[in-house]
């Protein structure tokens, strides 16, 4: 019962913390349209203001999708996406905080890819872990690129992203998932200790692997791994779908 009410909790809380996230990165958005950074004409910063709305409805999103947890997946909630546009989305969003921030981020891509890049999964969620994981990029980083990658490795489809920031110590990895954990070493930094807890609960959802390669002083690369289903769609088992469908099926039309 307590385990439960623990768990609710946690989940408000790493609700109410992808909410401020976006809030964030949308004021970063305001300020520099504010300061001039993007042009006076409409045409100038239409691109920027449609972020802003993108950022607006993603706040929306998040909000009305909590009808469930983020460990489980919602069959109502699950739908098929092409990753290489739902990528690029993200990296519109993120590259003017990037800029923000001094930093260079890349969208890196194959010209093929062996399966396609079709996905099965709820999108809100998988936004979630690869925001997670790219803001702590952004964050742990003070000068130099950030790459995110859409790959494919044997028959798996793989985003990596990869930054050239302060790295995780060896004998940390293994706390980084932690809920509420944070590096005695970023004391000085702002945050929760949500986000790759936040990341690792959609992938263990979806049963997807994140691993982590970091160097102190060098960087860190975070490789989310969807492994390949026979149906060549990404993510989620067909299965998962049916239910939503099972619904309209059940309809007397
Ligand atoms: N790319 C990275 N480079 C260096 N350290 C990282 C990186 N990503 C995560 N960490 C370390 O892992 C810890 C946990 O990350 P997590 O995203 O869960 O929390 P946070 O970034 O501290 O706070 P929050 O995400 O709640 O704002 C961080 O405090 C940091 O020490
Ligand atoms: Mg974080």
């Amino acid at each position: 019962m307590q385990q439960e009410h623990l768990s609710k909790q946690l989940d408000l809380l790493a609700l109410l913390h992808d909410v401020s996230n976006n809030h964030q990165g949308a004021s970063i958005v305001l300020n520099q349209m504010i300061a001039g950074a993007y042009g006076q004409s409409l045409e100038e910063i239409r691109p920027f203001l449609i972020s802003l709305q993108e950022l607006n409805e993603r706040v929306v999103s998040l909000i009305q999708s909590r009808k469930t947890t983020f460990f489980e997946v919602n069959p109502m909630t699950v739908t098929q996406f092409d990753m290489l546009a739902f990528l690029q989305k993200t990296y519109c969003l993120f590259n003017p905080i990037a800029q923000y921030h001094s930093l260079k981020l890349h969208y890196e891509t194959q010209t093929l890819y062996k399966h396609g890049t079709q996905v099965r999964a709820d999108g809100v969620s998988i936004d979630r872990m690869i925001c997670n994981i790219l803001t702590n990029a952004i964050k742990y980083t003070s000068r130099g690129e950030i790459f995110l990658r859409l790959l494919h490795q044997c028959d798996d489809l793989i985003i990596e992203i990869e930054d050239t920031g302060i790295g995780i110590a060896a004998e940390q990895i293994s706390n980084i998932f932690l809920p509420l954990w944070q590096s005695p070493n970023s004391s000085n930094r702002v945050g929760m200790g949500l986000g790759l807890y936040i990341a690792l609960s959609v992938a263990y959802a979806h049963g997807l692997d994140i691993k982590v390669n970091s160097t102190v002083g060098q960087g860190t690369k975070f490789t989310i791994i969807f492994p390949y289903k026979d149906d060549g769609i990404y993510g989620l088992d067909g299965r998962m779908l049916p239910k939503s469908q099972k619904v309209q099926d059940a309809l007397p039309i």
